[in-house]
């Protein structure tokens, strides 16, 4: 579509609409509900106006519509506060600018699970390129060490690619380096652990529980 037919087809939705006052109030909605999920007008409205086809998102919009007004009055209820002061759950509260607002470490230990660490390692990166310093993913340092967390017990070679990935955004992550330690040891490799545990201590040397560890690895060592 050129710039011309875009602009003629949202005056198509938008003229009817802006005719009446509380139709104004209906545009300013959808600019809300459309930026909530991070997604323009047609996202929703896919069918041409008045073609009468489906619109599955639509439909799934106006029962979250339903949805949301329900939660709201729960909410009253629980709580008890008077309208002036309760905190309402609106669509960004879920979607954070998103339209299936599943959370960063899910989707990392999905794809993981699914297609390995190479594709989480290159799912994370672009997610990170699009979305950093917005509401919708944590890309905090915690994350990554969450999911590795999870599976080095089984898939120990993917949470250490997926460390060495939060080490790169992360380089003073002691506790990146303390998961990754684990991980050796599912792989039986200690000397790997140690040097992990090691690097850990460089930068967080008064960890006691860290010092801990590695004195427990170095000493199970020198018994054998
Ligand atoms: C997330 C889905 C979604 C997005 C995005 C969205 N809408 Fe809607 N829109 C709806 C739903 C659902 C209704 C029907 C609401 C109802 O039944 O009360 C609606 C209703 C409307 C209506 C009233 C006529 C009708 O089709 O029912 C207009 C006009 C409209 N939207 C315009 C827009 C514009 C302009 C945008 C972009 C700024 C937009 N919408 C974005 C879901 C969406
Ligand atoms: C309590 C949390 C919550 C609230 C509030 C909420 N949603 Fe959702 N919504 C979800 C979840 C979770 C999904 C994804 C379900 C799935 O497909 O796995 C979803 C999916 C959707 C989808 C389908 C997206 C797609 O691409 O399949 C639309 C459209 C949508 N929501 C619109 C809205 C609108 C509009 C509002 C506000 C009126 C809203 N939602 C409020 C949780 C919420």
């Amino acid at each position: 579509m050129s710039r011309t037919q875009k602009l003629l087809a949202l005056g198509a939705i938008l003229l009817p609409a802006l005719a009446f006052p509380q139709e104004q109030d209906r545009m300013a909605q959808m600019q809300t509900i459309a930026a909530s999920l991070g997604v323009r007008c047609e996202y929703c409205h896919s069918a041409p106006r008045g073609s009468g086809q489906v619109e599955p998102k639509k439909d799934v919009a106006r029962a979250m519509m339903a949805m949301t007004q329900d939660l709201n009055a729960k909410i009253a209820a629980a709580t008890g506060k008077p309208p002036t002061e309760l905190t309402r759950v609106a669509c960004i509260t879920c979607h954070r600018g998103i339209p299936i607002p599943k959370q960063l470490n899910e989707l990392v230990l999905q794809t993981t699970l699914q297609s390995g660490s190479p594709a989480a390692v290159d799912q994370y990166r672009d997610l990170r390129e699009h979305f950093y310093g917005r509401q919708a993913y944590d890309f905090g340092e915690d994350t990554l060490i969450n999911v590795a967390n999870q599976i080095s017990q089984a898939r120990p070679t993917d949470a250490i690619a997926l460390l060495k990935l939060n080490l790169e955004y992360y380089p003073k992550s002691s506790r990146s380096y303390v998961a990754m330690a684990f991980a050796n040891t599912r792989q039986l490799d200690d000397t790997a652990a140690m040097a992990n545990y090691e690097k850990a201590l460089e930068i967080d040397p008064n960890n006691g529980s860290i010092q801990g560890r590695l004195e427990q690895l170095k000493s199970y060592h020198r018994k054998r």
